[in-house]
């Protein structure tokens, strides 16, 4: 479904600042997969969703996904096909737009001229289906602006307008970290009631070990610029918190730096 084949991706290259963030990094995806991502910081994890949302051109390998090459197509044209939804609550909605007028920026999405269409009622009729299973009570709101809302809500609504048209793939960038831990749970289960329900494959970094592990069916682990664990099936079900470390220090030959991780 995805395909990232020996992918390189260089910074700064030929100055003393040159650092090879995704050394020939390999990776595929089943359909449905739903992956979630864990290493030290610095690893690769966002440089890895950036090579393949298409932040910037990497130095040489392969991208495609569901056979399409993707390696040299700019993001605005691998958006029709990858929706992200970023750690920052501020960064996934337009804050002085309301809620309606969001949403139906996601909704019509990659269809051209029908963007300067008025909102009718049968999209704000999905639009409020789609916020009552939310829970959050936005489906009262849609002429809210967004800025009026909290953090938590912003994330699920980003969330919202990221799946509204059923991407190939959704990459998640710790789109929790950011918020108290109640209201990251929620969002941890609204993403895995949209994964399920649309059947998404998808990609979630995290530095949380636990939801590494309880959330989605695979979990990969990065080292610099590569992935060194790959765990699922039952030797993830009988997986414990000690045990990937353990299993990070042997594969890596060093201690994972765990400042940020949440272990428990
Ligand atoms: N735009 C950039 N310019 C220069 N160096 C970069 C750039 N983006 C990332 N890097 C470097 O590439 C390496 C990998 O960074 P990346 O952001 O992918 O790490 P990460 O695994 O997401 O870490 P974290 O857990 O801290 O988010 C780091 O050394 C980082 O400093
Ligand atoms: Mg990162």
């Amino acid at each position: 479904m995805l395909n990232v084949h020996e992918v390189l991706k260089t910074f700064n290259r030929g100055t003393v600042n040159e650092k090879i963030a995704l050394n020939k990094v390999s990776l595929e995806l089943l359909p449905n997969d739903f992956v979630t991502v864990i290493g030290s910081n610095g690893a690769g994890k966002s440089t890895l969703l950036n090579a393949i949302a298409g932040n910037f051109m990497v130095d040489s390998g392969e991208i495609s996904i569901e056979g399409i090459p993707i390696t040299r197509l700019p993001a605005h044209k691998r958006a029709d096909l990858i929706s992200r939804v970023f750690q920052d609550p501020l960064s996934g909605t337009a804050a002085s737009m309301t809620i309606e007028e969001n949403l139906i920026m996601a909704f019509r999405r990659g269809k051209g001229r029908r963007l300067r269409r008025a909102i009718g009622p049968k999209e704000r009729d999905l639009f409020r289906i789609e916020l009552e299973k939310l829970g959050l009570g936005l489906e009262n709101r849609l002429t809210n602006k967004v800025s009026l809302l909290s953090g938590g809500q912003r994330q699920a609504l980003t969330l919202l307008m990221a799946t509204l048209q059923k991407p190939k793939l959704l990459l998640l960038d710790e789109h929790t970290a950011a918020l108290d831990p109640k209201t990251a749970e929620k969002v941890l289960e609204l993403t895995c009631g949209v994964t399920e329900q649309q059947q998404l494959t998808t990609l979630m970094i995290t530095h949380n070990l636990d939801h590494a592990l309880t959330f989605g069916n695979r979990t990969i682990m990065m080292h610099e610029g590569r992935v060194i664990l790959d765990i699922k099936g039952i030797e993830r079900n009988n997986m414990t918190i000690s045990r990937l470390l353990e299993m990070f220090e042997k594969a890596s030959g060093s201690h994972m730096n765990t400042d940020r991780m949440i272990l428990a």
